[in-house]
């Protein structure tokens, strides 16, 4: 679909053969009209074939309540055009302009302490205000009745990054469409008052106008109340995706419909996953955040969007080409980091290479922010760099359309597991659920064994083994899809805090994991959380942290694959694998962190057969991915350090990298090759 965007429009470079995207966001409204036209020169050297418009562009547009200036705007479109550029158009709803606030300052949000968040940036708007939602499709039709048909569009990005500033709004139109979603999940206040467990601190509701967003309270808040906010907010966001989609595939019915996902970090308040079924094309933004596993980080939300998307191409909608301009400081990439972030998420199944943004702006809050032509102008390094990732992105031109590859490991992510396992009122505050995640990946990296991120929309029977961590919230039919994944031959591990709850944050009781306390062969009576920087050791010479468990082995059969050797729990077991069906089930107590988990991976990965696939002198210093189409595989081969790394032994054409005279690929300090391989 994606690597199709530009052939099937067939604008002034007629590109017929399907290949990758190579953009940013352009916001030609910061520069006057003689930029524009040195814009479109420099595209065209650099290689970028689209950009994303009008993202920002709602003021310059409507400047007036009934006032609409679209002559730049279709100056800048037809320009693009001739210069062979596709447009990946912006509904420009992203933020609202002044004159929209100050007649209705009731769009704008409200935090949980009750502080209104006052225009003057962006985002400024409630999710479910009807005001600004007749507001903004209004202007959606506007802009889809204008652009029906421009040869430039080839696709809608639906307002931008919905919910990066305002996805937890707690005004009264929240509470009022809170009411409601609730209404729809529940029906009757019984099963409300039932599933949010009511009968504690005298909360009962008797009528559906008592119940509220939970707002800053005298203590911690109902949890399922908390845990039910936030999946009424991801939908409350999802169901503006929705109503912007619903105009612009009535007017442009042939124009695929995306928005930009925010998979980084962090950011928790979108169930993407979720989102993903709405859209025609997963897209995404990425920025690194410095430190110790960073480019893991970046591999691990790239792998996790092509999760989402189903192993289906994505599009990277935004990176940047060297530093940001929000974190407390705000590092340059070092020579190569460019390159290497790029084909990263290509790896990882990106069809389009696209970077925020590319002009960097003169004035306002980005202009410290990178992008393709820096404050210094084309006569630049950066430009020059970006000008030969271009290049390369042609070279691998074979690649778009291609999928992912199966991977042997699964690693299981789950939304509601997020929300609900960091909630307040816990054993500990110190849980951190995509760490955790992180560091198991981390570990399969250093041992070089390839896995996927999958949801629990996705087929978990397509791995040999599903690691689960934190897997805190278990639904009925959740602990039946995973039984049956043992009982058909899987191996499934997971970790402390798993199986706690159900979907209504209720403890499924009769002693821990609850609902996975039988596929385990296990019972725990009482968690054993550990205090910031105390640790315990294990006989198999690892150390654990955070959390510890009281565990003892109920099931026969069960193996105790490490004890603890120190703290309360000495001599008790850590680590236990339970041989079930034709499959096994494992649990890790503790938090082993990426040195201890890739210490004890090779003995939970042995029931399964599944090893690195590179030579020994590579493994683990070399990340590998594997996308494929009908005839060929391609495989990604990334440096993960500063030491250049010789790989042996394999074969296929070199798309990017050079192999000498012996066929020895030499990877340089975080350098990239892509090998094609024919399918047997
Ligand atoms: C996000 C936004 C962009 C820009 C970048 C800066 O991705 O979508 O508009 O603010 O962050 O990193
Ligand atoms: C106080 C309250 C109790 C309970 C405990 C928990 O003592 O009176 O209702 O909340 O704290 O520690
Ligand atoms: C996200 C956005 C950035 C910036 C930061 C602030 O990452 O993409 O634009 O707003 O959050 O933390």
């Amino acid at each position: 679909m994606i690597s199709t965007l530009l052939s099937r429009r067939g604008g002034a470079d007629g590109a017929p053969a399907p290949r990758l995207v190579y953009g940013a966001d352009y916001n030609p409204e910061q520069w006057p009209r003689s930029v524009w036209e040195e814009d479109v020169r420099l595209m065209r050297e650099a290689g970028v074939n689209l950009v994303s418009l009008a993202i920002f562009s709602w003021a310059r547009i409507q400047p007036a309540e009934d006032v609409w200036d679209f002559t730049w705007l279709d100056d800048i479109m037809d320009l693009l055009h001739a210069g062979g550029i596709g447009v990946d158009l912006a509904t420009a709803t992203a933020s609202p302009p002044p004159w929209l606030t100050a007649a209705h300052p009731e769009i704008l949000p409200v935090t949980a302490r009750g502080e209104t968040l006052w225009p003057g940036a962006r985002q400024h708007w409630r999710p479910t205000s009807p005001v600004f939602r007749e507001h903004a499709l209004r202007l959606v039709r506007q802009m889809a009745t204008r652009y029906a048909g421009h040869p430039a569009l080839v696709a809608w990005h639906v307002n931008n990054e919905l919910g990066c500033h305002n996805v937890h709004d707690y005004s009264d139109d929240a509470a009022r469409a809170f009411r409601d979603w609730l209404r729809n999940r529940y029906s009757t206040l019984d099963a409300l008052n039932d599933a949010w467990g009511t009968a504690f601190w005298s909360q009962r509701y008797s009528d559906w106008e008592q119940i509220l967003p939970p707002r800053l309270a005298a203590s911690h808040p109902n949890p399922t109340q908390q845990l039910d906010f936030k999946r009424f907010s991801s939908d409350a966001l999802k169901d503006h995706l929705r109503a912007e989609r619903a105009i612009l595939r009535e007017i442009t019915p042939g124009v695929p419909v995306t928005t930009n996902f925010m998979v980084m970090g962090g950011t928790k308040g979108m169930n993407y996953p979720d989102w993903a079924e709405e859209i025609d094309f997963v897209s995404n933004d990425h920025y690194v955040h410095p430190g110790p596993q960073d480019r893991d980080e970046l591999s691990f939300s790239a792998n996790l969007t092509s999760g989402i998307s189903g192993g289906r191409p994505w599009f990277l909608m935004e990176h940047s080409t060297s530093a940001v301009n929000w974190q407390p400081v705000n590092l340059a990439k070092r020579p190569g980091d460019l390159v290497r972030d790029a084909l990263l998420h290509v790896a990882h199944g990106a069809d389009a290479v696209c970077f925020f943004q590319w002009r960097q702006s003169a004035a306002g809050a980005e202009k410290y922010h990178s992008a393709m032509v820096p404050h210094a102008g084309p006569d630049s390094e950066l430009f020059r760099t970006v000008t030969g990732l271009g290049a390369t992105l042609k070279a691998l031109s074979p690649v778009a359309g291609s999928e992912r590859e199966p991977a042997p490991v699964g690693i299981l992510y789950d939304w509601d597991s997020w929300w609900a396992s960091e909630q307040d009122s816990h054993p500990t505050t110190l849980l951190d659920y995509r760490q955790e995640a992180l560091d198991w990946y981390s570990a399969l990296l250093a041992l070089g064994i390839r896995a996927d991120l999958v949801t629990t929309r996705g087929d978990l029977h397509r791995h040999q083994v599903l690691i689960a961590p934190v897997l805190h919230v278990v639904p009925a039919d959740l602990a039946k899809t995973l039984t049956r994944f043992v009982e058909q031959g899987g191996h499934l591990v997971t970790t402390y805090f798993s199986g706690i709850v159900d979907e209504n944050d209720h403890v499924w009781l009769g002693g821990y994991p609850g609902a996975l306390r039988d596929l385990l062969g296990i019972r725990i009576e009482e968690f054993g959380p550990l205090p910031a920087g105390e640790s315990v050791e294990l006989d198999d010479a690892t150390t654990g942290s955070l959390w510890t468990d009281r565990v003892a082995v109920t099931a026969p059969g069960t193996e105790v694959l490490a004890r603890y050797r120190t703290g309360v729990h000495a001599g008790r077991p850590a680590v236990t694998r339970r041989p079930a069906g034709r499959g096994s089930a494992a649990y890790v107590s503790t938090r082993l962190g990426v040195e201890g988990v890739t210490s004890l991976l090779p003995r939970l990965l042995a029931p399964a057969g599944v090893a690195g696939e590179l030579p020994e002198d590579a493994r683990g210093r070399v990340e590998t991915a594997v996308r494929r189409d009908a005839a060929h595989r391609y495989l990604f081969l990334v440096n993960r350090g500063e030491q250049a790394v010789p790989v042996r032994g394999l074969s296929g054409d070199v798309l990017v990298g050079v192999a000498d005279a012996d066929g020895v690929l030499t990877l340089g300090p975080r350098g990239v090759a892509v090998l094609r391989q024919p399918l047997a």
